[in-house]
């Protein structure tokens, strides 16, 4: 059994019904963290708490929340107060793609991309913190953003625009809440073989998979694995900096 440097440690993971969060739920669980399986699927949530419960022995609880809304996500917060008492990990996880040309975007394109993987984060962050600061031996906010984010993506002026912002709220969190014993850090995943993903034309994904040094696409564990390190006490002095995790996507960009 591998050992559990995150015993007693609580973690929340949004979006962790599936994909990349589940993932990373399921790394965090397996170095003994308990688990907040937060995500908008309630039924999802619920199977993938009770897995991973079964699975890595720890404790988990099921959060059905809309991170884009205030007071569901008030909501959750006192539900982990009232059920845990504390928090130690925040992962800022749960994202949605709305692509089209800048010309054609729909506002309510836009709106939906930047509401969740920016204002849903701001939400989480700005309520969870109240726990954050006072978990014991300090605590760690991990931001999944993109390198679309830093590179720009035709087609994603949503998405781009949206995971820029989340690299900005990273370093201004981790400059904030870093004497509060808070470390903030940045992932940006490149091209990840997810339910997310597997749903872009094949010929898109073809285009992707050639556009990665290492000539593969990601898996959620390439993903999930950095995560967990910037959860560990190896990374006690890493706050407010942005990690590609990309295949070497975006080099020299
Ligand atoms: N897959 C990739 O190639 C890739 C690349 C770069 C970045 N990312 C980022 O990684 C994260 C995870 O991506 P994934 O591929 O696992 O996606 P996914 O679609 O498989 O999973 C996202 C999860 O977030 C949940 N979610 C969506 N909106 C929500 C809301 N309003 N409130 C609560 N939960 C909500 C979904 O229900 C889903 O379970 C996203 O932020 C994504 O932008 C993914």
């Amino acid at each position: 059994m591998e050992s559990r440097p995150l015993e007693n440690k609580v973690a929340l993971v949004t979006g962790s019904a599936r994909g990349i969060g589940r993932s990373i739920a399921e790394d965090l669980a397996s170095w003994g963290a308990n688990q907040v399986i937060l995500d908008v699927r309630l039924e999802d949530c619920q199977k993938t708490a009770a897995e991973i419960a079964e699975k890595y022995k720890v404790k988990t609880i099921a959060v059905q929340c809309n991170i884009t809304v205030k007071e569901q996500v008030e909501a959750a917060q006192e539900k982990i107060a009232k059920d845990f008492g504390t928090l130690h990990i925040l992962v800022n996880n749960a994202g949605v793609l709305k692509d089209n040309l800048l010309i054609r975007m729909k506002e309510e394109e836009w709106d939906l991309v930047l509401d969740v993987n920016l204002k849903g984060a701001f939400l989480m962050t700005q309520a969870m913190l109240r726990l954050l600061m006072k978990a014991e031996g300090g605590s760690r906010i991990v931001n999944i953003s993109s390198v679309s984010g830093i590179v720009g993506q035709a087609g994603q002026a949503n998405y781009s625009s949206s995971k820029a912002g989340l690299i900005g709220l990273t370093k201004v969190t981790a400059r904030e809440y870093g004497a509060r014993g808070v470390l903030v850090n940045a992932v940006c995943p490149g091209y990840v073989q997810t339910d997310m993903t597997g749903a872009l034309p094949e010929k898109v994904q073809e285009e992707l998979r050639k556009s990665v040094p290492l000539g593969r696409a990601g898996q959620v564990k390439d993903i999930s694995r950095v995560v967990r390190f910037l959860c560990s006490e190896d990374a006690g002095f890493i706050t407010g900096t942005v990690i590609r995790v990309d295949g070497g996507m975006a080099t020299g960009m």
